[in-house]
């Protein structure tokens, strides 16, 4: 992406006190992201306009995936190092409660907001209500759509679901497939789909692969997973081959359903996040593959934008993403597919488990 942008940086002293406002027009031709309202340079590393540390926002739909502790951990982690000062609040899935808990971070004042929305399309009111104040916003994993939202970061979302199909079916080649969505209100289950779907419909048109069903699991329930798995089986009369599951917790809901079947480790089971139980399941072999994400620069990298964006400095990106409304500016980070073969030389070689945790003493 090259788009321009039109900065403007204060030298100065606002007409207040009585001084002349000089203001400097940069034009940079770089891929950057400003703040949507530039009113004055900040000294220090981490000081913002107002001169005190730079206050963070950081709204969060859940807790439920072990990978969103540990994106809370890291992004606290980082707000510590850097000095920035951070309010970490969770909305439990509920709409509601997550734009009540923006408002209420504006209210007492934070000077940039990062948000991982529970429902994509709601969240949009956050980024008018933050704007309104000035207050720049990061998507945080998870795109809000059809509004002005400041910077996207996240992993490859639909070059994932392309690794997912991919996956299955290069092991799978012909088949009876089961593709288990997460939840519809979050895009970035939409965006997996859209990954999975590229790469599976030329074998689905040859009539290689059969799918039984293409549904979405609420909220991305295991149950939900578990339920859809159990119906495939009914309908089939036990006879599916691979299950294109979109994460891990929906992975496991689908295994469950295998093993009553007796089913378990005998069908492709694929996943997303490298949670633990999700790689135990892995070397035990009941889980085929996951894909590993590494958080942290996603955290570290989703707090040192914030602190530019809270500053009035740029934010260099490289990709870009339509959100329905424009085409957000975007850092996306490379996702890594596990299997059984390179555990050790990826979630374990990088500390994200330790061997013990994943193979017991
Ligand atoms: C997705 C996220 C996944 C997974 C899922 C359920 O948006 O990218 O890593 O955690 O939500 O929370």
């Amino acid at each position: 992406m090259t788009a321009t942008l039109i900065r403007f940086m204060r030298l100065g002293n606002d007409t207040k006190s009585g001084m002349k406002r000089l203001y400097v027009v940069a034009l940079l031709a770089l891929s950057c992201v400003k703040a949507p309202e530039q009113t004055s340079t900040a000294g220090g590393t981490t000081a913002a306009p107002h001169g005190g540390p730079v206050r963070i926002g950081f709204s969060m739909d859940t807790l439920k995936e072990e990978r969103w502790q540990r994106d809370k951990r890291l992004v606290e982690q980082r707000a510590k190092e850097v000095g920035a000062a951070l309010d970490v609040q969770v909305a439990n899935g509920d709409d509601a409660v997550q734009t009540k808990q923006a408002d209420n971070m504006l209210t007492k004042g934070v000077d940039v907001l990062i948000v991982a929305p529970h429902n994509g399309e709601i969240a949009a009111s956050i980024v008018e209500a933050a704007h309104r104040k000035g207050v720049p916003v990061i998507a945080y994993d998870r795109l809000i759509r059809d509004s002005d939202v400041d910077l996207y970061l996240s992993h490859q979302v639909e070059k994932i679901g392309e690794m997912q199909a991919d996956y299955a079916q290069k092991h799978v080649p012909k088949g009876n497939y089961v593709l288990i969505g997460g939840s519809p209100t979050d895009y970035n289950a939409l965006l997996l789909r859209k990954g999975q779907m590229n790469v599976l419909k030329p074998a689905i048109d040859r009539h290689d692969i059969k799918v039984i069903s293409e549904q979405f699991a609420r909220e991305w329930k295991a149950e939900e997973a578990l339920r859809i798995t159990e119906d495939a089986l009914t309908k089939t009369g036990n006879k599916i081959q691979a299950i294109v599951a979109s994460n891990d917790g929906t992975a496991g809901g689908a295994i469950s359903a295998l093993e009553a079947a007796g089913l378990a480790g005998k069908v492709l089971v694929t996943g997303q996040d490298a949670q633990k139980d999700a790689v135990q399941r892995i070397v035990k072999g009941t889980q085929t593959m996951t894909i590993y994400k590494p958080i942290q620069p996603l955290a570290f990298g989703a707090v040192d934008a914030a602190i530019k964006l809270a500053k009035k400095q740029p934010v260099e990106t490289k990709d870009k993403i339509n959100n329905g409304k424009k085409d957000v500016p975007a850092i996306l980070i490379e996702a890594i597919a596990v299997d059984k073969s390179n555990v050790d030389s990826t979630v374990i070689k990088d500390g994200y488990f330790t061997h013990a945790e994943i193979y017991g003493q």
